[in-house]
């Protein structure tokens, strides 16, 4: 491939084009969007957990003020589900279309939508739906391991050696058991949907990270071809995984819009935000460890469960990243699945790799206090020469690199590794650290580039910006290759009627856009070749086109040094008013024979600082060091792991959602009662990248970022609570009573 090594704005701090937009209040995000006639739909969700309708009286909601329609299973009208697919097309996690049935699988299930004038008014009527119902038990236990599972046997993930022969005749051994409760994303910006219709075509203004697959799905639910859908997400209010597939409330709103042929909006409560739009399911995690004595591993297993809606399997692929992370010549990963009364989990921030590295990186701490060893050395000893799970090398690994670096930035040396044994200012001192590894990809894109008569240009791509700064990166990339400034560079995403683009997952944005907006640039540029050499009046008619070149925005011959004759120039002369260009990158995932492994990598190191007088914990400075290929907007990019080590702290010392036994319903459903880490949480953090170029992986060398910034910061935070306190939680979150 390619290789890029200079540029002027690739790795320079930029700062977002989006940004006055945002503080402004300006960006239009989803419930911004306002039509004439709009209407507003509030969703009816069942209160029950387990069960069947028995009766739905609509009667009083109906007569009541505003109110336009209510609709249920009876007059909804028809509703289709996707045909089951294997492949990385039409995805919803949700399968089951609103009120296709009378049963209800998990608390919060829409039975019904009212819509009225209002919104104050739609919700009045919708609460004054009575429904009765055929309660049954729900199961919303939290208990995981040892409960029945869906298939008979859980499921082998990865395999090499024998773990079991190993593990017997290991000199030192771990072997415990590691839980992570349900977390519930809370982006700012609630799940919305404005669904417009008229009579034939749906333009769908929504909260996604992925308008492609949202309009596939949207029309192949609502049975209309994919050319009548439209889905807009211009601006995002994040996401963390939440909306990276449809949810029902997106489907009502269009299904209303279509039935009253009206525009519709429907804006998902923070409430029903706890119940029907997916969470990181509950997760039970056993990891078995084996060393030498010199703390060479010698065996490696890790058996995980993780809880399911009724009706769907989500797998949250603990073992994503266990397979290469160590060498050892014995590896085993299963998982299974077992069901519970709750809405379909779904994709969160890290999904697989964040709850896998909690315990594996637990793990690792426990063994190295076994061993006597220091942590960091432990893993610096297993630091695999390549991927061991499919024998192909690292495409980039500077896992050592990232571990070194974060001992000298966070000052590790003189720590004392017996517990209490560090204090500064009459506070307790805890220090632990954790690896971490993020699978990178490739994913299918199409962008087009358009370089303009009035010197501008516009790139375009069926991808999303969910605020982590895909609008920027792209504007640079076409400066890059054009000379345009990214102030005169348009950005056009967030629409399904543009050429198709990645999903907003994975942290794969960055790495799959780039290679196809710069190939989208050059032949943007060839084509302005073209019209230099071919139109009457320009200085370079006739000339050969391999003779001519675009740089910094002028077209010149090459290698005669000459001043070149501005694009604007060329433009004018041939009174086109814009010429362009298309380009496609394909995708990595998948391959049935990949080359190389491609992850990001990091190190990330904690301090706590504890009071045991007043039971008091604290986060108190994060270190982070992340290999994460090139970094093409060191800006966001830094914005993006704070952000991430943040949701760290989070998940390490306050999310957990609660369901009440008896109904199933979630009990802290509200941002008071569900608490996230807010400013007064946040740690001193400190950011290093790496910056090495993963060529293997595009042009440019980047891999992207975002949940890499949250893998192993659980695990890091709990390795410094038993490091201050001698106690280890393995059940998360950290909770004051577990260290009294
Ligand atoms: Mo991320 S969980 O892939 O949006």
């Amino acid at each position: 491939m390619d290789r890029i090594t200079e540029s002027k704005v690739i790795g320079v701090a930029t700062p977002r084009i989006d940004g006055p937009l945002k503080v402004s209040g300006s960006a239009m995000y989803a419930s911004d969007h306002h039509f004439p006639g709009l209407l507003y739909a509030w969703p009816v969700c069942a209160t029950i957990s387990n069960g069947t309708i028995t009766r739905l009286d609509t009667g009083a909601a109906e007569k009541m003020p505003g109110v336009v329609a209510v609709y249920h299973r009876e007059n909804i009208g028809k509703l289709y589900r996707v045909p089951p697919s294997t492949g990385f097309t039409m995805i919803i996690d949700e399968k089951r279309p609103p009120f296709e049935d009378d049963s209800i699988r998990y608390y919060g299930q829409y039975v019904a939508v009212v819509v009225a004038q209002t919104v104050e008014q739609a919700r009045a009527a919708a609460e004054s739906v009575t429904v009765t119902y055929n309660k049954e038990r729900p199961n919303t236990g939290a208990k995981l391991l040892g409960t029945s599972l869906t298939t008979d046997k859980p499921e082998e993930k990865s395999k090499r050696g024998d773990t079991a022969v190993a593990l017997s005749a290991a000199k030192v051994k771990v072997d415990e058991v590691y839980t992570i409760p349900v977390e519930t994303h809370n982006p700012i910006e609630l799940h919305a949907s404005v669904a417009v219709y008229d009579g034939q075509r749906y333009t769908l203004y929504e909260t996604s990270q992925a308008v492609v697959n949202h309009r596939d799905v949207m029309a192949q639910m609502l049975g209309v071809p994919p050319e009548q859908v439209r889905v807009i997400t211009r601006y995002l209010g994040s996401g963390f995984g939440g909306k990276l597939w449809p949810w029902p409330h997106g489907l009502l709103a269009a299904a209303c819009a279509r039935n009253l042929r009206r525009p519709v909006k429907l804006v998902v409560s923070r409430q029903m935000m706890f119940q029907s739009v997916g969470h990181r399911p509950a997760i039970d995690q056993r990891i078995q460890l084996a060393a030498d004595a010199d703390g060479k591993l010698t065996a490696v297993q890790q058996d995980y469960i993780n809880h399911t809606s009724m009706l769907d399997d989500y797998d949250e692929g603990c073992g994503e990243v266990t397979p290469f992370m160590y060498s050892t010549s014995n590896l085993l990963v299963t998982g299974g699945l077992t069901r519970r009364n709750v809405g379909n989990p779904t994709a969160m921030r890290g999904p697989g790799a964040v709850p896998g590295l909690f315990a594996l990186e637990s793990a690792m701490d426990e063994l190295a206090i076994a061993l006597k060893m220091d942590p960091v050395q432990l893993r610096l000893k297993n630091e695999p020469a390549l991927d061991e799970s499919l024998n192909i090398p690292f495409s980039s690994r500077h896992m050592k690199e990232c571990l070194t670096v974060g001992t000298e930035k966070f000052g590790w040396s003189p720590r004392t590794p017996q517990v209490g044994s560090m204090k500064r200012d009459g506070l307790t001192l805890g220090w632990g650290v954790a690896a971490c590894s993020w699978l990178a990809a490739r994913i299918e894109t199409e962008a087009t580039v358009e370089l303009l008569q009035d010197g501008s240009a516009r790139v375009a791509c069926g991808t999303q910006d969910i605020g982590g700064g895909t609008y920027t990166v792209m504007a640079q990339v076409v400066s890059h290759e054009t000379g345009i400034p990214v102030n005169r560079i348009d950005v056009v995403l967030g629409d399904s009627s543009l050429p198709p683009g990645p999903i907003s997952g994975g942290s794969w944005v960055t790495a799959s856009m780039t290679p196809a907006v710069l190939a989208a640039a050059q032949n943007a540029g060839k084509a302005l070749v073209l019209a230099a050499i071919k139109s009457n009046g320009s200085p370079f008619l006739g000339k050969k086109q391999e003779d001519i070149e675009l740089v910094d925005g002028t077209v010149r011959l090459k290698g005669q040094g000459t001043a070149g004759v501005p694009m604007t120039e060329i433009l004018r002369i041939a009174n086109v008013n814009s010429v362009s260009g298309t380009g496609k990158s394909d995708g990595t995932l998948g391959a049935s024979k990949p080359k190389f492994s491609f992850h990001s990598y990091g190190a990330q190191f904690a301090e706590v600082t504890w009071q045991p007088e007043i039971a008091r914990l604290r986060v108190s400075r994060v270190v982070t060091v992340i290999d994460a290929g090139r970094i093409l907007n060191p800006r966001p990019a830094r914005n993006q792991i704070e952000g991430a080590v943040v949701m760290g702290v989070g998940m390490a010392m306050f999310e957990e959602t609660m369901y009440d036994p008896r109904s199933g319903a979630p009990i802290n459903n509200n941002l008071a009662d569900y608490v996230v880490a807010v400013n007064a949480d946040t740690p001193e953090i400190d950011v290093t990248f790496l910056d090495y170029p993963d060529y293997e992986l595009n042009a440019l060398g980047a891999r992207g970022v975002g949940e890499i910034g949250l893998a192993g910061i659980a695990a890091a935070i709990t390795n410094a609570v038993y490091h201050a306190t001698g106690i280890r939680v393995r059940d998360l979150p950290v909770r004051i009573e577990d260290l009294l």
